[in-house]
């Protein structure tokens, strides 16, 4: 029976994945690296420094460390200019209800995510007090597809992993909710995430009495 359903926050919750796009291709073209927005999904999900280590493979560009570390900062200024223009009405359209639902059957809610601005972007929306739990790119070690955030998750919600359902965007995240032997439900196309047990177009979309389908 399902006990915890865990939300990916970047292209789940909220379309913050373009926003992180947005900031890569800026990067990417004052690098004169070619960045296409395929190219972008094997960046969702992933830590920001692999992220850029992703880019630099594209362009066969290395660096050293610390000039990784530099542009890293640099693309994360230009992504928290974005959330910090961000409204509460850009949460996707029947995320804070399902949230109120999941709660009101009482199924527990929790918040994973790689990014490190998630805490300040769920800030932004309004939506703290929708998740019972929240972990962040700053509590774990090792970022999708490893499964340590949703475990980590898991374990501050006191559920077992067989009892939670993942929301994902990111091949990578579902990967990692596998891998940590929960359920998954793949927000995106079918042909990027069929490994997920059910794949949907947006989160809004599912329903809580569809959770013991999967
Ligand atoms: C994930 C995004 O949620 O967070 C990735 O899907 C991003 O695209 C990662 O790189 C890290 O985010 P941040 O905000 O810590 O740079
Ligand atoms: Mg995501």
């Amino acid at each position: 029976m399902t006990k915890a359903c865990i939300f990916d926050l970047d292209g789940v919750i909220v379309d913050t994945a373009h926003y992180h796009f947005l900031a890569w291709k800026r990067l990417a073209d004052e690098l004169g690296i070619r960045f296409t927005v395929e190219d972008n999904e094997r960046l969702k999900g992933v830590s920001r420094m692999q992220s850029m280590d992703i880019l630099l493979s594209l362009g066969n560009v290395s660096l050293s460390q610390h000039d990784k570390e530099t542009l890293a900062n640099k693309k994360n200024t230009w992504f928290v200019d974005y959330v910090e223009r961000m409204m509460p009405e850009e949460i996707y359209p029947g995320v804070k209800a399902l949230l109120e639902q999941l709660r009101k059957q009482g199924v527990k809610t929790g918040l994973a995510s790689s990014s490190k601005n998630a805490r300040t972007v769920i800030q932004r929306l309004h939506i703290e007090s929708y998740f019972d739990v929240v972990v962040d790119g700053t509590m774990i070690v090792h970022s999708k597809p490893d499964p340590e955030i949703f475990l980590l998750a898991a374990s501050r919600l006191g559920v077992d992993s067989k009892d939670c359902v993942v929301f994902e965007d990111a091949e990578a995240g579902v990967e990692a909710a596998l891998a940590a032997g929960m359920k998954c439900v793949g927000v995106g196309s079918p042909a990027q995430l069929g490994k997920a047990q059910r794949v949907i177009e947006k989160t809004g979309q599912f329903k809580p009495a569809e959770l013991e389908q999967l």
